[in-house]
């Protein structure tokens, strides 16, 4: 049973309808489905274990809480951490009030993951908690880690995938899923090259998929496999971009068309903790 009161479904489908913004798809009732800006049902087919029966797992920047509910979904035992505060986040000192406001308007003090828990009978802990502060004294180990779309948002990302390997079990996994450049992919398959934003809005470095291997190695994790590309699906939330002139004319609406067509272009990693 729960440790949450579960909602009836007409109550899930009224309060779906009065949040406006979803980050996540989530079927959280026969026919009730979120409007998401992504939708990654297809993807965590790929990305996650078949079962994690039994396994004890983190989702890190939960947001409406996808990744947490699927790991619950395959037998995790799963804690998801957030910051719920957009002003908390990494910020450039050149951000404006205004984009802050419209990612907390969308974040709505993480309103999207409690109506979604109680819709699914969730027993998922939530924690308020930066990857940064993942601490194995205070949060313990866990067999399974999962980072989805956030090393683009940090400072500091391999900072963020050392801590995910402190609260790693050593013969847990971490599995990452995070931006990539497709382009510098394609020009420097070998070669570890990412281009800077941190301009104005929190998105940092965009890593191509030899550059991602590397943050990952010299966080102290060993790849079990190669990085995988994949495109993250547009939802029914995320309004299509139009292919005007002024978007074609800018390489980042040309990226942004690209990603609303064909998806968001991202990779996965799944790896363990190297040997000191
Ligand atoms: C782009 S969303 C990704 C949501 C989800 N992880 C996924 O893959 O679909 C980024 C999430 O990371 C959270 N976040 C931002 N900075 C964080 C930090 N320092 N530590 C933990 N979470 C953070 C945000 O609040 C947001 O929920």
């Amino acid at each position: 049973m729960s440790r949450r009161m579960a909602l009836a479904g007409e109550t899930i489908r009224e309060r779906v309808g009065r949040r406006e913004q979803w980050y996540h798809t989530l079927e959280l009732a026969p026919g009730v489905v979120t409007p998401g800006w992504f939708d990654l049902r297809t993807v965590a087919e790929e990305v996650l274990p078949a079962s994690l029966a039994g396994r004890r797992c983190l989702d890190v920047g939960t947001f409406d809480g996808f990744w947490a509910f699927e790991m619950e979904k395959r037998g995790g035992d799963v804690v998801a951490v957030d910051i719920v505060d957009p002003r908390a986040w990494d910020w450039p000192v050149t951000a404006g009030d205004e984009l802050v406001a419209i990612l907390e308007d969308r974040k709505q003090g993480g309103r999207g993951f409690d109506i979604a828990a109680r819709a699914l009978g969730s027993d998922v802990t939530y924690q308020e908690c930066s990857v940064y502060d993942l601490d194995p004294e205070e949060h313990g180990r866990f067999d399974f880690v999962f980072m989805g779309s956030l090393l683009l948002h940090l400072r500091d990302p391999i900072r963020a995938l050392e801590r995910l390997r402190a609260v790693c079990a050593p013969d847990g996994l971490v599995c990452t899923l995070d931006a990539i450049d497709p382009t510098f992919s394609r020009l420097f398959p070998r070669r570890a090259v990412a281009s800077l934003d941190g301009d104005g809005r929190p998105w940092w470095w965009l890593p191509n998929v030899a550059a991602y291997e590397r943050m990952v190695r010299s966080a102290g994790l060993h790849p079990v496999g190669p990085a995988t590309p994949v495109r993250l699906p547009r939802g029914a939330g995320q309004p299509p971009v139009p292919a005007t002139r002024e978007v074609l004319t800018h390489r980042e609406g040309r990226r942004m068309l690209g990603a609303a067509r064909r998806g968001d272009p991202q990779a996965w990693i799944h790896s363990r903790p190297a040997a000191p």
